[in-house]
């Protein structure tokens, strides 16, 4: 190889490691960062398997460089007094047999304790479309998207579906993957014992925007929840002042209403996400943008520029005047 050649590959390697230190340190949400006992006992599992993995790499890699540097310098090296046999039986089957049963036992014992139900959970039901997550509490009535609110240290119970293609449900911190099949439930039950933001996404490629489909899942105290909650029962949809007044008619005037709902009003469509609470959401479009006015706005305007091929069709001007997007926008931030 030529020394040009070295210097390229020599920056090859340092520009990898660059990159894999780089995502190290990125605040992307870590499954070995874990948020709560059972995502605890899964990066316990997962540590388990990289320990040994390395002794394994670390005693091959070992024989391998013991071997070719014993007996250097005489002529025919020394010949080896172990027996190819020991190395076969012991090597090729013994160690190999002890280690994939001890993870087996490890796997299942986790697999079984994952998935038996636990007393009075909070029961979740998420539904997965192309790109959005409908989430309701059929305990509490409570409906909305994309946000997922829990208490610490309750055990949740959340069933998942699809009402198109195959999703997979991921929060990294907080459980293991599991998928959302049309025409099938799955359970996931977890707790979470750290609160805070967890963000959450799909793990399934699923379409054109499959990268936009996040959410999160928020713990909170059990007093911030239950805050939560009485606020989101309360009844709701009364405006505070005439813009926010106008912004509700104009929702309920036009098209918005037949495919998004807000309870407590005449909208009442199930194409697009339920927005009753969407004033206090902390994102648009899926974990897509920050939920500010001008955000909403610019989403109103045009969600094509946003987020290409999800449902929403643009709303330009001859269509929605610009003082009724200001008055949707103020009555839409106003909700609980
Ligand atoms: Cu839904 Cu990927």
């Amino acid at each position: 190889m030529t020394r040009c050649r070295w210097g390229r590959a020599r920056w090859a390697v340092l520009g990898g490691l660059a990159l894999t230190l780089a995502a190290c340190s990125s605040k992307a949400p870590s499954a070995l960062d874990p948020a709560g006992p059972e995502a605890r006992r899964l990066a316990g599992i997962w540590w388990l398997m990289f320990g040994l993995a390395a002794a394994v790499y670390v005693v091959v890699a070992g024989l391998i460089l013991y071997g070719s540097l014993r007996g250097r310098g005489t002529e025919a090296g020394k010949p080896s007094r172990a027996r190819d046999a020991t190395f076969l039986w012991w090597g090729g089957l013994g160690v190999p047999v002890v280690i994939l049963g001890l993870l087996a036992v490890v796997t299942v014992d986790a697999t079984g304790d994952l998935r038996r139900p636990a007393d009075d959970p909070l029961r979740i039901e998420v539904e997965a479309q192309d790109w959005w997550w409908a989430v309701r509490y059929p305990d509490l009535g409570i409906t909305t998207a994309n946000e997922i609110q829990v208490p610490v240290d309750r055990p949740l119970e959340i069933t998942l579906t699809s009402v198109d293609v195959v999703h997979s449900f991921w929060v990294p911190r907080v459980a293991g993957k599991v998928d959302a099949v049309p025409g099938q439930t799955n359970v996931l039950r977890t707790t979470v014992d750290t609160p805070g933001v967890h963000l959450g996404e799909c793990a399934e490629y699923c379409g054109l925007q499959h990268a936009r489909m996040r959410f999160a899942l928020v713990a909170t105290d059990e007093a911030s929840f239950d805050r939560w909650v009485t606020r989101r029962q309360a009844p709701g949809g009364t405006p505070s002042s005439e813009l926010e007044a106008r912004g509700r008619q104009a929702f309920e005037r036009e098209s918005c209403a037949g495919c998004h709902t807000i309870r407590a009003t005449s909208a009442d469509g199930t194409v697009g996400p339920d927005l009753t609470d969407l004033g206090s959401r902390l994102t648009l479009g899926a974990a897509t943008i920050d939920n500010t006015p001008e955000n909403l706005a610019a989403w109103i305007r045009d969600s094509q520029e946003i987020k290409a091929g999800n449902l929403m069709p643009p709303f330009p001007s001859s269509i929605l005047s610009d003082a009724d997007v200001e008055a949707i926008v103020a009555y839409l931030e106003s909700l609980p």
